[in-house]
């Protein structure tokens, strides 16, 4: 077991990759701290973990944009299990359009949920880890936020934003013992890319390599050996998980 008693806070855990990094966390032995923005969005995660005798885990409500709520699923972490080892900022939404149609709020929208709550979740993880003198942080970007793309432009820049926080983390926290990776996933089969027109899908796809989607247990394995010591010697990098879609 990877994980044994680390103890990991996982956002946006309720479906998805989220969900998939969560489970694999817990069969590898860590201690897991689901966060989704209601108690009942985690009902269906809850049953995952039931069923595969899974126990250790608690269930954590916040709306990652907001500090307070954030701040509330760390010092839960903190009195359940005394430590916060891993922390993985998944939780991310997109609002597609055109930039000249772009309305204000899709772009505030996009920028909160999937930056700012990285901004928000370290901040609040930091001083636990700091007086711990170690910790792991994976953020997940996409590749998006390093080609951009036509009607993306708020989740690039979102994304490319966790790129460079993520860098920056990493430099400020590495004497501290603490580390901070990005994922960048493809086109990852979830109720995200499901919401896609058939046809644009099927575009996508001709742009892979490897031929097909990836699925949430290709993004959960990466995570798994980020959060592990067989990346120990390994911060501030994007390790980009797209079937070669960028290459
Ligand atoms: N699916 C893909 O192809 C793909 C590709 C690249 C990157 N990603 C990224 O991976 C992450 C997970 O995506 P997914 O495909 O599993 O999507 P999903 O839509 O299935 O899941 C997103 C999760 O984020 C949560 N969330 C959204 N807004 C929130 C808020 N304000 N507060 C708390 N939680 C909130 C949702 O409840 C959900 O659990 C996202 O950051 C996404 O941008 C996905």
């Amino acid at each position: 077991m990877l994980l044994k008693d680390k103890v990991a806070i996982i956002t946006g855990a309720s479906r998805g990759i989220g969900q998939a990094i969560a489970v694999e966390f817990a069969r590898q032995g860590a201690k897991v701290v689901l966060s989704a923005t209601t108690l009942d969005n985690l009902k269906e995660t809850e049953t995952q973990f039931k069923a595969l005798n899974l126990t250790d885990f608690i269930l954590t409500q916040a709306n990652v944009t907001i500090q307070d709520e954030v701040n509330l699923v760390v010092k839960k972490a903190l009195d359940t299990y005394g430590k916060v080892d891993i922390l993985l900022n998944n939780a991310g939404i997109t609002r597609d359009g055109l930039l000249a149609l772009m309305p204000e709020k899709d772009w505030d929208d996009v920028l909160s949920t999937n930056l700012k709550s990285v901004f928000l979740f370290t901040k609040a993880c930091v001083k636990p880890m700091v007086r711990q003198r170690s910790g792991t942080i994976i953020n997940i970007s996409s590749v998006i936020g390093l080609i951009g793309n036509a009607g993306q432009a708020n989740y690039a820049a979102s994304k490319a934003g966790v790129i460079a926080f993520t860098k920056s983390t990493a430099k400020e926290l590495a004497k501290r013992n603490i580390r901070a990776n990005v994922i960048a996933p493809g086109f990852i089969k979830t109720q995200m890319t499901d919401k896609l027109p058939v046809e644009q899908q099927e575009k996508i796809k001709e742009q892979i390599p490897l031929g097909r989607m990836g699925e949430p247990q290709d993004i959960a394995d990466t995570a798994l050996f980020l959060a592990s010591d067989a990346s120990k010697y390994m911060t501030g990098q994007v390790l980009v998980v797209d079937g070669g879609m960028v290459i």
